[in-house]
């Protein structure tokens, strides 16, 4: 049987999502990879059991996160089950769709026939009640947003999910999704984004979007899928996600370019008595627009490295202009 660590909440920080009642933890723990149908359960129990130890109360998931698709849910399912089902109350648990998930015209995009069987298909897959927040994945060029912000505000309406947020949407289609759902009375709680390093685009209009707006943000793949980290410094690892077989990740991402930026940054990290993974998670929640860095693991190790980092958060104008120097070399 599983006892939580009884100071789970004494070192996390908790950072205000935008202008609502919920704090996230400045650490997430996203299940894109390694809670899959093709992974090790036990290691996923490890690594969720590490997670919520130490304070890490908000687990993202995605209709279609496996391989197989929906796998992922499955999986939380079972460990839901197993491990932290009285502890529900202490979560925060989202899923999104938007992204292709079962064939036909009804499994993809953003229609509300899509939105809503599929938070009922991730609602069985997990085994809740309801999530605490349902995500539209992506934008959809074709269809309304008001009908799929209509959807979002039904999904909360009935109960099945408690907030809703978008994801992947450009500062202008945020601006007009936000319009929407206020006006529809369920505000947006969140946006969640690529931001790392490597990845600068929310810099340039969303996050002082979601600033002015009071919409949270969580920063995806901060970590630039492990590529700003130790990992690739001396190679692939045989076990690394870039060594997996189709992963989101290439072999041909891990170029001699970004490996020599990792370098330096690493060596920039180590000055300030981190390592560059925790320098890398620092770097995203430098800004208040910015509640959360959602990270992955494969190992209870690399998360427990990960949310050391929130030990050090703060940047000298020095360590910004030498970051500044590496990513524009
Ligand atoms: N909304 C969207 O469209 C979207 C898109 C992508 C992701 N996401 C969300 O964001 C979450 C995180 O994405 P991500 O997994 O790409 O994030 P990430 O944190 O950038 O990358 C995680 C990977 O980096 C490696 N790693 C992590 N910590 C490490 C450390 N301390 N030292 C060395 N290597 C380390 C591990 O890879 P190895 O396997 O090589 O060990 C790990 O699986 C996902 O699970 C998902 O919830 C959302």
């Amino acid at each position: 049987m599983y006892n939580p660590r009884q100071e789970r909440y004494h070192q996390m920080s908790y950072r205000r999502c935008g202008a609502s009642g919920i704090r996230l933890p400045g650490i997430s723990l996203g299940l894109w990879h390694n809670f899959g149908g093709v992974d090790s359960l036990e290691n996923g129990r490890a690594i969720l059991r590490r997670a919520f130890d130490l304070g890490v109360t908000h687990i993202d998931l995605a209709n279609n996160y496996g391989p197989p698709y929906g796998s992922a849910e499955q999986t939380f399912g079972r460990l839901l089950k197993l491990d932290l089902a009285p502890y529900r109350d202490e979560l925060i648990i989202s899923t999104k769709a938007g992204y292709d998930m079962w064939p036909g015209p009804y499994g993809d995009w953003g229609s509300r026939k899509y939105l809503l069987a599929s938070l009922d298909q991730s609602l069985r897959r997990t085994g809740l009640e309801y999530v605490d927040i349902f995500y539209h994945h992506r934008p959809d060029p074709e269809t309304p947003l008001e009908e799929t912000m209509g959807a979002l505000d039904q999904a909360v309406r009935s109960g099945k999910a408690l907030y809703a947020g978008v994801s992947n949407y450009n500062p202008a289609e945020t601006a007009q999704a936000v319009a929407i759902l206020r006006r529809l009375g369920t505000p947006c709680l969140i946006h969640q984004f690529a931001y790392s390093m490597f990845r600068r685009a929310p810099e340039s209009g969303l996050l002082h979007t979601l600033a002015s707006e009071g919409v949270g943000g969580i920063a995806f793949s901060p970590l630039a899928q492990g590529l700003l980290t130790e990992r690739y410094l001396d190679g692939i690892p045989a076990d690394s996600r870039a060594a997996r077989p189709n992963a989101y990740l290439k072999r041909q991402d891990v170029d001699e370019t970004r490996v020599a930026k990792a370098r330096a940054l690493a060596r920039l990290a180590k000055a300030r008595g981190q390592s560059l993974a925790q320098m890398s998670l620092a770097w995203v929640l430098r800004h208040a627009a910015v509640t959360s860095a959602l990270v992955g693991a494969s190992r209870v190790d690399q998360l427990e490295q990960n949310i050391a980092a929130l030990e050090k958060l703060d940047f000298s104008g020095e360590e910004l202009a030498g970051i500044e120097g590496i990513l524009a070399g």
